[in-house]
């Protein structure tokens, strides 16, 4: 089948149709349809399909069976990527990965090529933490980068936990927890997924390969006040907790800008919520990201500090809480020089970028060889209905995919 195809049949599920943009949250039913329309792709193909423990799918295109029944099996080659989105998320981040996996098992096919070792095509769960708060939360649960009683205890906006929705969903929650098994049987991870960035826009490069993933963390900041009426309460009287929550957020932006750094607050929730009361509650969450820990640290701590500072100005109280921090991951230095002479072989030029964005693969790297290859993405807008990608450079990412599997699975 050709990418044109398989991304068309993928293409309505969970978008909106007033905003355009994906809401696919993890064990919604949104959810359930890409997980359906994984099974049904892989099964066409004759792939062997599951979900593992901790709510990742994963296909199988075996080996034929090896002479030597005593003989060790070899390692596995994985790639794939995520379905689920940020709220109103664009179709490429995650499913481009996934996407191009099949349709690179497709003309391996075709060409008549046959893995020596176990190909997989992974979709892991909740990576963007869009519904529970932590990025990244299936693989981390697989590579046990998290206790599995926190990852069940997490909870979304209307106060449903993890561990509530997995078992609503048909999944056993008290299941979930690091598979070493699963883990030591993958020799690589390849993870390919569109840029979120301008940078192979402006090297005229349609492919990059992943040099390594900036540290990146989330923090969420509590501010608790006292409701008042908007209409009688004197300023002075005030204790509001907004005004030092946006004092916050100016001070995100400029400790970014000092540090050369990124920190966003994208997400702010106020109680009660109404436009003639000043707030009991706001609470603001802070995504900070760094070329290094100590900028990281940096950014944090300019802060955390003004908003404590701020706090006690408008007379509220503040509790700061780290919710995810994602050290730096340099990818494997071996398996990114030979990605970048794999296409370079297949004729297609890899510059090596950095990313500050997180992917499951940066989770896996502490664990196993890991490396990404980036597709081109023309106005670098992405986490937004707006991101895109030509369909001439799937195109090449699926030839180049198909290469670097060629490479890594095909070949004794
Ligand atoms: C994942 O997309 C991230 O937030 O970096
Ligand atoms: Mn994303
Ligand atoms: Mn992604």
């Amino acid at each position: 089948m050709s990418f044109a195809a398989l991304w068309e049949s993928l293409l309505p599920v969970g978008r909106d149709g007033g905003t355009g943009g994906y809401r696919r949250f993890s064990w919604t039913p949104a959810d359930a349809e890409c997980r359906r329309w994984f099974f049904t792709t892989a099964e066409k193909r004759g792939l062997r399909a599951g979900t593992d423990r901790n709510g990742n799918l994963w296909a199988w295109w075996d080996p034929p069976r090896i002479a030597d029944p005593g003989a060790a099996r070899p390692g596995a080659v994985v790639t794939g990527s995520h379905l689920d989105s940020v709220p109103d998320g664009g179709a490429y981040d995650g499913p481009l990965g996934v996407v191009t996996a099949f349709a690179a098992i497709d003309l391996l096919r075709e060409r008549g090529q046959v893995p020596v070792r176990a190909l997989g095509v992974a979709a892991f769960c909740e990576e963007e933490g869009a519904r529970f708060g932590v990025a990244c939360l299936g693989s981390r649960l697989l590579a046990g980068a998290i206790e599995p009683d926190r990852a069940r205890e997490l909870r979304d906006r209307d106060g449903t936990t993890f561990a509530a929705a997995m078992t609503a969903a048909g999944q056993d929650p008290a299941a979930i927890g690091p598979d070493p098994d699963l883990i030591a049987g993958i020799a690589a991870y390849v993870e390919l997924h569109i840029e979120q960035g301008r940078a192979l826009a402006d090297l005229d490069a349609a492919i990059g390969v992943a040099e390594r993933i900036w540290p990146h963390g989330r923090w969420r900041l509590a501010f608790t006040g006292r409701a008042d009426h908007a209409g009688t309460t004197r300023l002075g009287d005030r204790r509001d907790p907004m005004l030092a929550c946006a004092a916050a957020i100016l001070a995100a932006r400029g400790a970014a800008t000092q540090e050369g750094a990124l920190a966003t607050v994208g997400k702010v929730s106020a109680e009660p919520g109404a436009v003639n009361a000043i707030s009991s509650s706001v609470t603001a969450w802070l995504d900070a990201r760094a070329p290094d820990a100590s900028r990281l640290n940096g950014v944090v701590e300019r802060v955390l500090a003004q908003a404590r500072a701020a706090a006690t100005a408008q007379g509220v109280g503040l509790d700061a809480s780290q919710e995810s921090v994602t050290p730096a991951v340099d990818f494997d230095a071996a398996l990114r020089d030979r990605l970048v002479a794999t296409l370079a072989g297949a004729g297609i030029r890899a510059p090596v970028l950095p990313t500050g964005a997180g992917h499951d693969a940066g989770v896996l790297a502490a664990q196993v060889p890991a490396g990404m290859l980036f597709v081109r993405n023309p106005t670098g807008v992405s986490h937004s209905p707006a991101e895109h990608a030509e369909p001439g450079d799937c195109a090449t990412g699926v030839t180049a995919l198909a290469a670097v599997l060629a490479d890594l699975a095909c070949r004794d």
